[in-house]
């Protein structure tokens, strides 16, 4: 044999090989993926792709709540190629979320929502190393400091929110993003700016339109073929004043780009400190996943309780009840101590949480194969669970799981339910990072909107439809009108 003929076998012996590893990691795949459940047969190669091809936005959602209603706790379907498993019990969700094999997120829910390589769409070491400083921003010290901004921008905001007493039924949700967005910038990046009724909400509601529209075709998930669209240029002007509001934030705190020992650990100290090594890019996406993901959550959330609260005036006369106890009791102060103590709109804000969960669904990717009941799940499979549904079940929350009613929240029948039937903020390591921040800022809230407004609404509960915006918001929106409340010592 000539050197040409030997690395022509050389080459060809190569090639061999490397087909059969392919053709069996392939096919190991395929009968590990088979002896996982399926409801329905599938066409191959095709799968659920078809379920998506002639669907309106609305819906979407029910949609993904009926793949879940037929599933039993865990399930398999194919989405063209890709492996996925539905994850359907709360037993299975805590493994998900707590093995070290899943902590990749998959980018399906967000990619054109927050085209950031911020903290929710990054994986990996550079996730660990993000999530490690900016944590520091939500220590219980943090959160302490902040309270004062979220009571100051609160009232402030219900001083304007006067001028809607007593005129016809408005929608309150742009009301509450503005002063949740201000209170973000000023306690977290160091920048003042009035967002009452402006119009930058108008782009954020343009930009998850643009986002549905990129779900809705699938193919648009090359990124080459994407900026080819008119799509991607329509999205790409909805997403520029964030981008602008994050240049402003950046300009705005330029004299924090030195190594410095932190006084101050809130977002936008961390990100600067040149000891924590954000290049100028990362700073910039982290700026805007926060703005995004902050503001528009939780504004829906509080907008969401208000609305119940309109409905149920029962429900709202024992918030308020709590309110004057405790405020009263601690000499109208509101610091965290205030704030832990409201246990009864705790509950109520769990149950607007349970029944609207803002984040209906989640993803991982199994990154190594892992053990899930008695199933081996392949490497690479997209792992699903609906948070809707698991809400919504009443093998978890009793027959009556349709109806708000906060005391299911109270610590006695908490004990019958499992920890992971509850998880509008997920569980393990990529726990939402704000959870705890969120909930003191809509008691904050709610405080002063209580203690000012009496609610009311024309919406009926049992007449209220959601849609998948992505987030879930209220299709009817979140329609109240206020009356000044009598003011009772
Ligand atoms: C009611 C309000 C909120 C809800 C329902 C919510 C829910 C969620 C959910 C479901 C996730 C995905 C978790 C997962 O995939 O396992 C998430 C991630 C995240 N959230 Fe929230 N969130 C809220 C408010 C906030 C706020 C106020 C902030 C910041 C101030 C925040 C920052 C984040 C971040 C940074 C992540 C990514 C965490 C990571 O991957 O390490 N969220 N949130």
């Amino acid at each position: 044999m000539n050197l040409t003929e030997i690395l022509l076998v050389f080459l060809i012996s190569t090639l061999i090989a490397y087909s059969l590893k392919y053709l069996w990691s392939w096919w190991k795949f395929l009968v590990l993926a088979s002896k996982i459940p399926s409801v329905k047969f599938e066409i191959p190669l095709i799968g659920i792709l078809i379920d998506f091809l002639f669907i309106k936005f609305e819906d979407y959602l029910p949609l993904i709540v009926n793949f879940f209603e037929e599933s039993p706790s865990i399930s398999r379907k194919w989405m063209g190629s890709k492996l996925i498993v539905l994850v359907n019990s709360p037993e299975n969700v805590q493994v998900v979320l707590n093995s070290p094999h899943c902590n990749k997120r998959p980018p399906i829910f967000y990619e054109a929502y927050l085209a950031t390589e911020g903290l929710v769409l990054i994986n990996g070491q550079k996730w660990e190393h993000h999530r490690k400083i900016l944590k520091n921003s939500f220590s219980s010290q943090m959160l302490q400091n902040i309270i004062p901004i979220f009571d100051e921008r609160s009232s402030h905001y219900i001083k304007r929110l006067n001028e809607k007493v007593d005129c016809d039924d408005f929608d309150i949700y742009q009301i509450v993003a503005g002063c949740t967005l201000e209170s973000l910038l000023q306690g977290n990046l160091n920048m003042t700016r009035d967002f009452y009724e402006n119009e930058y909400f108008d782009d954020v509601e343009k930009l998850k339109h643009c986002t549905m529209e990129r779900m809705f075709q699938p193919w648009l998930g090359y990124e080459k073929l994407y900026k080819m669209t008119k799509l991607y240029k329509k999205c790409h002007q909805a997403y520029a004043s964030t981008v602008a509001l994050a240049d402003e934030v950046v300009n705005a705190n330029h004299h924090l780009r030195i190594a410095d020992e932190l006084k101050n650990r809130n977002v936008i100290s961390q990100l600067l400190n040149v000891r924590n090594n954000f290049t100028d890019n990362e700073i910039k996406d982290e700026l805007i996943t926060f703005i995004i993901v902050a503001h528009e959550t939780t504004a829906l959330t509080l907008s969401g309780v208000i609305l119940m609260l309109a409905i149920h005036k029962d429900v709202q006369e024992k918030v308020f009840s709590e309110i004057r106890e405790v405020v009263n009791s601690n000499e109208g102060m509101i610091d965290i101590e205030t704030l832990h103590k409201l246990t009864y709109l705790e509950m109520v804000i769990k149950e607007t949480m349970r029944i609207f969960p803002v984040v209906p669904a989640f993803g991982r990717e199994a990154t190594d194969e892992f053990k899930l009941e008695d199933f081996v799940i392949p490497k690479g499979t997209l792992l699903i669970s609906s948070i809707f549904s698991l809400h919504r079940n009443t093998k978890y929350w009793g027959e009556d799981a349709h109806l708000f009613k906060p005391e299911r929240f109270r610590t006695e029948n908490l004990k019958k339910i499992h920890p992971y039937a509850f998880i509008p903020f997920t569980g393990g390591r990529r726990i939402c990072l704000g959870w705890k921040y969120t909930m003191l800022f809509k008691k904050a809230f709610l405080i002063h909107f209580l203690r000012a407004f009496e609610v009311n609404t024309k919406l009926k509960f049992n007449e209220l439809k959601v849609n998948m915006t992505p987030t879930v918001a209220i299709e009817q929106n979140y329609m109240i009108s206020i009356k000044k409340r009598q003011l009772v010592k």
